[in-house]
C-alpha cells in the first residue's frame, strides 16, 4: 500500500511545504538488506557504568565500529550511553552532559540506546528512582530526535552484561527502523546466559519455525525473514488460504499445514505434525489474528467469541500443548503478536483489545516458568501497511499513519525483524518483553 503523502513530501514542492508549514515529515526509513553492514557508520559509546567495556567488545564482535571519544566534526550513526552508574536524581545530569553536545552530530536514521539496570531489581530507593527516570528521558528524546532516528532504553540485569550482542545488533541497525521509545529488559526474567551465534549471516540455521497465519500480510513476511536468517519454516493457515500458503512456503523451501487454529484438535494436530516431520520446534510465532469490530453496545456474541478464540485461546492452547509434550527445543522461542490496541484500547475493538492484552498476559504468565533457555516475548504492532489497514477508512488511516514519531506507517518487515531478534540464539536473556513496533505511536504509553 503506497503512502502518497510521503511520496509528495520527497518532491521539491513537497519539501518546501513541509518546511514552511511545519507539516509531518515522513523521511524514507533505512531498512536492512542482506549483505549490508549491520551499522553503516560509527557508534559513540558514553557513560560510566558496569557495561561500557563489555559493550565495546560486543560491538566489535558484531563488526560494528565504535569509539569512546567524541571528535569534532565527526558524524555518528549510533549512540550507546551506559547509565548503569547513575544512582541518584542528581546524577541524571550525566545524560544532558553526554547527549546535548552530540545531538547535532547524528546522521539521519541514527540509533540511540540508553543502558540501565532494571529499576525493580535495585535495592537502593534513590537508584531505583534514577533508573526509572531513564524511561521518560528516552521517550521524550524519541519524540524530538526526528529524521527517522530511534531511541530505546535497555535495562540489563546484573549477570547479563555479556548477553547484549543480539539486542544491540537489533537496536543499532536498520532492522529496528520502526521501533522507538521502547523499554526492553535483558536478563530480568529467566536466564542471563550469553549464547554465541555460530553463523552471523544465518543465525537461525538448523532451526524450525512454526508461523501461524503465514499465507499473507505480516505472517508471510515473518516466514520470509526467518527463512532469510536460516530457519526452516512450517507455515500454518486456514484451508481457504491453502494455495497462497503453499505458494509462499514453496518459495522459501518451507513446510505447510492447513488447519483452523481454533479447531478443537488443532493443538494436538500441530504437535503431531511438528513431532513427526521435524522432531520438535525451535521458534513458535502466534501471528494468526482477526478483527471483528463493533461497539460493545452492538456486539454479537459470535464476533466476540471468534476474536478471542483465534487471537488468544488458540495461542494459549497451542503453547501449552507444545510445552507439555516437550516439543519446544532447548533455547526455543515463543512469540506472541499483540497490538497497540491491546495496550491503548481502540474504539469498536473491545473484543480485539481484550484478546491482544491477553497475549501480553500470556507472556507475563509463562515467561517466569520457562527453563532450558526457552523464552516468550511479544510484539505489539501499531499501524502497519497491510491489506487489513488498507481497508480502514481514509481519515482514520491517515491519523494512524501520521500520529507517531516517524509520521508514517510501518511495514510487515519491521514486525518480522523484531521477531527475528527475539528468535536469535543470542537472545536467550531476552524473556518476558513486549516491544511495540509502532514508530512510537502517540496512543498509549
Ligand atoms: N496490520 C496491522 O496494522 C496490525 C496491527 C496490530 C496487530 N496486528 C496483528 O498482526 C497479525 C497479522 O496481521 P495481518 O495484518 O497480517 O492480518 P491478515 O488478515 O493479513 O493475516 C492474518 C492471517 O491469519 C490467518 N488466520 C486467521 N484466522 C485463522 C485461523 N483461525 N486459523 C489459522 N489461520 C488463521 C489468515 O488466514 C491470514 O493469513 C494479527 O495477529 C493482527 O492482529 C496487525
Amino acid at each position: 500500500m503506497s503512502d502518497r503523502y510521503q511520496f509528495f513530501t520527497q518532491t521539491p514542492i513537497g519539501r518546501l511545504l513541509v518546511k514552511n508549514l511545519g507539516l509531518p515529515d515522513p523521511v524514507v526509513l533505512e531498512r536492512w538488506e542482506p549483505g549490508a553492514p549491520l551499522v553503516d557508520g560509527t557508534v559513540l559509546v558514553g557513560g560510566a557504568g558496569r557495561l561500557g567495556e563489555s559493550v565495546v567488545g560486543q560491538l566489535d564482535d558484531l563488526g560494528i565500529a565504535s569509539t569512546r571519544t567524541q571528535e569534532d566534526g565527526e558524524k555518528y550513526k549510533g549512540l550507546v550511553f551506559d547509565a548503569t552508574g547513575i544512582s541518584s536524581s542528581a546524577d541524571l545530569v550525566q545524560l544532558q552532559e553526554f547527549f546535548t553536545p552530540v545531538m547535532r552530530s547524528l546522521t539521519s536514521c541514527a540509533r540511540v540506546v540508553v543502558l540501565g539496570t532494571p529499576p525493580e531489581l535495585v535495592e537502593n530507593a534513590e537508584q531505583r528512582v534514577a533508573q526509572r527516570a531513564l524511561e521518560g528521558f528516552t521517550r521524550s528524546l524519541g519524540k524530538e530526535i526526528g529524521r527517522g532516528s530511534t531511541v530505546q532504553v535497555v535495562y540489563v540485569a546484573e549477570g547479563a552484561e555479556a548477553s547484549l550482542a543480539s539486542t544491540l545488533g537489533f537496536f543499532l541497525s536498520p532492522k529496528s527502523a520502526y521501533v522507538s521509545g521502547q523499554v526492553v529488559r535483558v536478563g530480568a526474567t529467566g536466564s542471563t546466559d550469553a549464547v554465541a551465534i555460530a553463523d552471523v549471516e544465518k543465525p537461525l540455521a538448523g532451526k524450525v519455525a512454526l508461523v501461524t497465519g503465514a499465507s499473507r500480510g505480516i505472517g508471510e513476511q515473518i516466514a520470509r525473514v526467518l527463512h532469510r536468517d536460516g530457519a526452516t519454516v512450517l507455515g500454518v493457515d486456514v484451508p481457504q488460504a491453502a494455495s497462497e500458503l503453499q505458494a509462499v512456503m514453496g518459495e522459501i523451501d518451507g513446510d505447510h499445514l492447513t488447519l483452523d487454529i481454533t479447531a478443537k484438535d488443532a493443538p494436538q494436530r500441530i504437535a503431531r505434525h511438528v513431532k513427526t516431520h521435524h522432531g520438535g520446534v525451535d521458534i513458535v510465532v502466534h501471528n494468526a489474528g482477526i478483527t471483528r469490530d463493533k461497539k460493545l453496545a452492538n456486539m454479537p456474541e459470535d464476533r466476540w467469541s471468534s476474536t478471542i478464540a483465534v487471537n488468544l485461546t488458540a495461542p494459549e492452547q497451542i503453547t501449552r500443548e507444545l510445552l507439555e509434550q516437550g516439543l519446544v527445543n532447548a533455547n526455543g522461542r515463543i512469540v506472541g503478536v499483540s497490538s497497540i490496541a491491546g495496550i491503548a484500547g481502540n474504539l469498536g475493538q473491545t473484543n480485539y483489545a481484550a484478546s491482544k492484552a491477553g497475549v501480553i498476559g500470556l507472556v507475563d504468565a509463562i515467561a517466569p516458568t520457562l527453563t532450558d533457555g526457552i523464552t516468550i516475548n511479544a510484539v505489539a504492532p501499531g499501524f502497519i501497511e497491510t491489506k487489513m489497514t488498507a481497508a480502514v477508512p481514509l481519515m482514520t488511516r491517515e491519523v494512524g499513519r501520521r500520529l507517531n514519531s516517524m509520521s508514517q506507517g510501518g511495514l510487515p518487515v519491521d514486525v518480522a525483524e523484531t521477531i527475528a531478534w527475539y528468535s536469535s540464539p543470542g537472545s536467550t536473556a531476552v524473556n518476558g518483553n513486549v516491544v511495540r513496533v509502532c514508530g512510537q505511536m502517540m496512543l498509549g504509553a
